[in-house]
């Protein structure tokens, strides 16, 4: 590829389902020349209770057939698959990969004041311990404190998001938190950021959250802009972005279409076990 036909090229974006939307939805505010080709694995979800071996191969599997989109870097939305996954497959890349975890990670290590960081996610992303890993890199003494929040998952997805059920899920999954002092909580999993307000409102305006969303997306800026390959071809001389799943296409578009700022009137299923 010439250079500007790779500055032409989309971005892969892919998690285990909707969630990593929350992600795309970051990329679309941020970077609006770029273009997106998401995979979201809607037959496989949940990836939070899987085993890492598992994770890597969907993940291997996603990224193969993303490579046939021509995409010039991946983000890996999922932090479950970012905490599993990423580094052994970066290898296997000659493209730029990144994931949700370290960005999140490296943010909150730098804005904590008394050094105490709260970490939510699913059972795999907090027993990885990646979070903690990444922290300490940025922050030594940092005191990292895991607690995984399944239920969230399939709370976000039924839509019960400003909900007194979900109210006293979050006020049971975060007291332990709330006991340790912490000053910053990241919200460990692409649907959190989703529960935002709620679990602000849980934890109080002196604990200040950080979505690692957010965070990606401006990483990602800063990464194709050091590779030369961030678009900078004004948006309508672009492409639509792409949506890919494994499954339960009409479902995953009405989600799309409730939190992007993008209308998605065209999912495609694919067979991802043949990639
Ligand atoms: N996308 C996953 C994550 O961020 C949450 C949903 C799942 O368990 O697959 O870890």
């Amino acid at each position: 590829m010439g250079n500007i036909d790779i500055k032409n090229a989309p971005v892969g974006v892919f998690d285990s389902g909707v969630g990593g939307l929350t992600v795309a939805r970051e990329i679309m505010r941020q970077m609006p020349n770029e273009r997106i080709v998401y995979f979201g694995d809607t037959a496989r979800v949940p990836y939070g209770s899987k085993s890492k071996a598992t994770i890597i191969r969907y993940s291997r599997q996603i990224i193969n057939f993303l490579k046939t989109k021509e995409v010039k870097a991946i983000v890996v939305a999922c932090n479950t698959a970012s905490a599993y996954a990423l580094e052994e497959l970066r290898g296997e890349l000659d493209i730029p990969i990144i994931g949700v975890v370290k960005p999140g990670a490296e943010v909150a290590a730098n804005i904590t004041k008394n050094g105490k960081i709260g970490v939510i996610g699913t059972v795999g992303t907090i027993e990885s311990k990646l979070y903690n890993k990444c922290i300490r890199e940025h922050n030594e003494s940092a005191e990292v404190f895991g607690t995984p929040c399944p239920l969230f998952v399939p709370l976000v997805e039924e839509g019960w998001i400003n909900d007194t059920v979900t109210m006293e899920v979050a006020k049971r999954y975060l007291a332990p938190l709330q006991d340790t002092g912490i000053d910053t909580l990241i919200l460990g999993c692409t649907h959190y950021p989703l529960l935002r307000n709620l679990i602000g409102e849980i934890m109080g305006n002196d604990v200040t959250l950080v979505n690692p969303a957010y965070e990606t997306a401006v990483k990602l800026s800063k990464m194709l802009e050091e590779s030369g390959i961030k678009c900078d071809a004004p948006v309508k001389a672009r492409a639509p972005h792409e949506f890919f799943v494994s499954d339960a296409a009409e479902r995953f578009m009405s989600f799309a279409n409730s939190i992007l700022p993008y209308d998605v009137d065209t999912t495609k299923v694919v067979s991802i076990e043949e990639y």
